[in-house]
């Protein structure tokens, strides 16, 4: 099988490209490389002894986007690519709704012109913002986004819901929770092109002294007081993304739009992380405490059980391996 994936060469999709290339499936990237670099593809290589067709295109060209549709014959499509920083997209919510929405709206255009219509997208759980029930499901009421940038994500789901009503078109949208870690040969990762924002990053590089870690916040109802997540090694993650395309492709799928969350089912607090990092990289990560930061969920995790009863998926990989991973991957980077 034959499958494009856009976004291929950032961080959730090159860990999805190695899961897609060691299980027999052919790829073909495109990535404009406004969040990553060229030299995945060769990383990929390295891990796989497998080089992907790669493409440097912008989603947004409707033009370049039927160049590579229109040549090629694919199966199945995993559309990654998206700018994901939640600041950033207050600061220029424009960029994030035309890069986001005119992205995947092309895809979908393009993909049902030339007759592929298996589409996975990358959606989020911050579409539930502060859930009402604990672990949160799919049926959980989807909540006001916070960010332009979760506004996309809401709008995305609802783009390709009214998109298949009239089609015959099939896709899964699956919500992430917290992916972290790196592939465990450390050869691919999460690159910090900009400054990262999410914890893991930030106290793999507080630890390595790149950086300074604050604790946002520590009054909040919980058992330490500070926020919970579910974290998710990122491998775990790539590995729903081929039960998902196949799913789809065999028409194994029980209605034409299906949502699952991934995550892990458990929740970790902020002090929780940071112990877990000192524990398996035996190193001190120092912090300081400071205020909450704004549009901060309290908790959330995941119930996740539709996705391990129908797609047969369930995270294997722990929070420590998850962690031990990411520390491996800031350690390569500062080799
Ligand atoms: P990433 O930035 O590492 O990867 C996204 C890739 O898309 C990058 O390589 C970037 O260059 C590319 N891209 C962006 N806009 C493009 C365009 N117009 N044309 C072509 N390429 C373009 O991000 P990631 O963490 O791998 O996230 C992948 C997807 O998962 C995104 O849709 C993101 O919103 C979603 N998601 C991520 C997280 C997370 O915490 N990482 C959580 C929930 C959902
Ligand atoms: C986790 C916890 C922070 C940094 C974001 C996006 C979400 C999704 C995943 C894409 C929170 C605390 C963090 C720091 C801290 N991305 N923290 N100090 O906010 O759950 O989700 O990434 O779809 O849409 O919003 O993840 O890693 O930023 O934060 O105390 O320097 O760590 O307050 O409680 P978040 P995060």
């Amino acid at each position: 099988m034959n499958i494009l994936v856009t976004g291929g060469t950032g961080y959730i999709g090159s860990h999805t490209v190695v899961e897609l290339l060691n299980n027999g499936f052919d790829v073909h990237i495109v990535d404009n490389l406004s969040n990553s670099s060229v030299d995945v593809l060769d990383s990929i290589e390295k891990i796989t002894g497998k080089k992907p067709a790669f493409n440097k295109i912008d989603l947004c060209n409707y033009g370049d986007v039927e160049n590579v549709i229109s040549i090629n014959r694919f199966d199945g499509i995993i559309h990654f690519a998206a700018y994901k920083a939640v600041g950033e997209s207050v600061e220029h919510p424009l960029m994030y709704y035309k890069n986001n929405l005119v992205s995947l709206m092309n895809v979908l255009e393009l993909s049902d012109k030339y007759g592929i219509r298996n589409l996975v997208f990358s959606s989020s759980c911050s579409v539930y913002g502060e859930p009402d029930y604990l672990p949160v499901d799919e049926l959980a009421p989807i909540k006001k986004a916070v960010s332009p940038y979760g506004n996309t994500k809401q709008i995305g789901e609802e783009i390709i819901h009214d998109f298949i009503h009239s089609n015959k078109y099939k896709a899964i949208a699956l919500r992430y929770f917290n992916p972290i870690g790196a592939h465990d040969t450390a050869l691919i990762g999460e690159l910090p092109i900009n400054k990262p924002n999410n914890l893991i990053p930030i106290i793999t590089q507080t630890a390595i002294g790149k950086n300074k870690l604050s604790v946002f916040g520590n009054d909040y109802h919980t058992p330490d007081g500070t926020c919970i997540r579910d974290y998710i090694h990122v491998v775990d993650v790539a590995k729903a993304h081929l039960v998902a395309v196949d799913r789809l492709i065999n028409g194994k799928n029980k209605s034409p739009f299906e949502i699952f969350n991934l995550g892990t089912g458990n929740g970790n607090s902020v002090l929780e992380a940071i112990q877990t990092f000192e524990k398996v990289a035996g190193v001190p990560c120092p912090y300081i405490l400071a205020p909450r930061r704004e549009g901060d969920v309290e908790k959330v995790f995941a119930d996740t059980s539709l996705a391990n009863r129908e797609l047969g998926w369930k995270a294997e990989l722990s929070f420590e391996e998850a962690i031990r991973s990411a520390w491996k991957w800031e350690q390569h980077l500062n080799g």
